[in-house]
């Protein structure tokens, strides 16, 4: 380690003493309640996610419990977090465990859960465990980035190489949890992304980047994927106080979850239709797409015949089955009509 490494380390546990947040899953070393926060939290804020993961700690204290949940309840209860697979991986994961009869406690191991990829394995590993495994994120990437003035691309084999590797060799001995927690904060409440409050870090006078005037030049990263476009037509089915719904299947966003009949790509139900419109043109952004849905009601005497997946269930029903947030959105639409 050279003397700058060692200075950020010490900096940076100093600062964590001060300023580090006292999160629930924090005052434990339940490997359970480690495991689980750090899956609601992969791509959940804090504010958003506290609530879910008391949710599920009240629900399912434990891991034989969560075992023996069935795949609607996990999704039920995790309506409203998006990024669905995270339930579906959770309860496959929690199962996982019931059958190895421990919570695994090896980096190899860890990291054969369902949904735990390098970044969980590692935080789940020295939060719980006290492995010395370092936990790279977006965070870590900005506060390494401009602190050694690293303009590596961070979404790119070298880039992701260099930044763990870098982490690593930061990483104190017997302090890995310790560590990885005060970068997530640190990342989170003084190097932000937008404005960081560079005059108030006690890191400014040795971060690379404050002193060439970089800071928001770092990280460099490539420019992505083309966001995929979409048009959903939702048309809420009524029949004498039932609904007819659907669950989305494998190979698509939205795996599992249920929702009114979809007519996906095809343009505006026609115009002598008796559907009617809600409300058209709805954006839903999602991370490698947007859906632009039109939300249309039509009422019928008569059940009409539908494709084989689709059931019909009492419209007070529905509100028990785990949904995408755009059908949230159309419920309430509907409510208020
Ligand atoms: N983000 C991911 N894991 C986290 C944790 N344990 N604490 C705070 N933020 C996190």
């Amino acid at each position: 380690m050279t003397n700058g490494n060692e200075n950020f380390t010490s900096e940076l546990l100093h600062w964590y003493k001060q300023h580090g947040r006292n999160l629930p899953w924090r005052n434990t070393k339940d490997a359970y309640a480690i495991w689980l926060s750090e899956i609601i939290l992969q791509q959940t804020r804090i504010a958003q996610g506290t609530d879910y993961w008391y949710r599920f700690m009240e629900r399912y204290p434990d891991v034989e419990t969560l075992a023996k949940a069935t795949e609607d309840e996990v999704l039920r209860l995790w309506q409203g977090l998006g990024y669905y697979s995270r339930a579906r991986n959770l309860l496959k994961a929690a199962r996982q465990i019931t059958e190895l009869g421990h919570f695994p406690t090896t980096a190899a191991e860890i990291s054969k859960l369902k949904g735990v990829g390098p970044y969980t394995s590692a935080a789940i590993g020295s939060l719980a465990f006290n492995l010395p495994m370092a936990a790279v994120d977006g965070n870590v990437y900005r506060v390494l980035s401009r602190y050694f003035g690293i303009n590596i691309p961070i979404n790119t084999t070298e880039g992701k190489h260099t930044f763990q590797a870098l982490a690593q060799s930061l990483l104190p001995p017997n302090e890995a949890g310790t560590f990885n927690q005060a970068m997530m904060d640190f990342g989170a409440i003084q190097c932000t992304p937008a404005s960081p409050a560079c005059p108030q870090c006690p890191l400014a006078e040795s971060c690379t980047a404050y002193r060439k005037g970089l800071v928001g030049q770092l990280p460099v990263k490539l420019r992505n994927l083309k966001i995929r476009e979409r048009h959903f037509t939702y048309l809420y089915i009524r029949c004498h106080g039932e609904v007819a719904i659907h669950r989305r299947k494998k190979g698509d966003i939205w795996q599992g979850l249920w929702e009114p009949f979809l007519s996906e790509a095809g343009s505006a139900l026609s115009c002598n239709s008796p559907a009617k419109l809600i409300r058209g043109n709805v954006k839903h952004v999602l991370t490698h797409q947007v859906i632009y849905a039109d939300f249309y009601l039509l009422n019928m005497n008569v059940k009409p015949a539908l494709p084989d997946d689709y059931i019909w269930i009492k419209e007070t029903d529905f509100d028990s089955y785990g949904k995408p947030r755009l059908v949230e959105k159309m419920l309430q639409i509907l409510a208020e009509d």
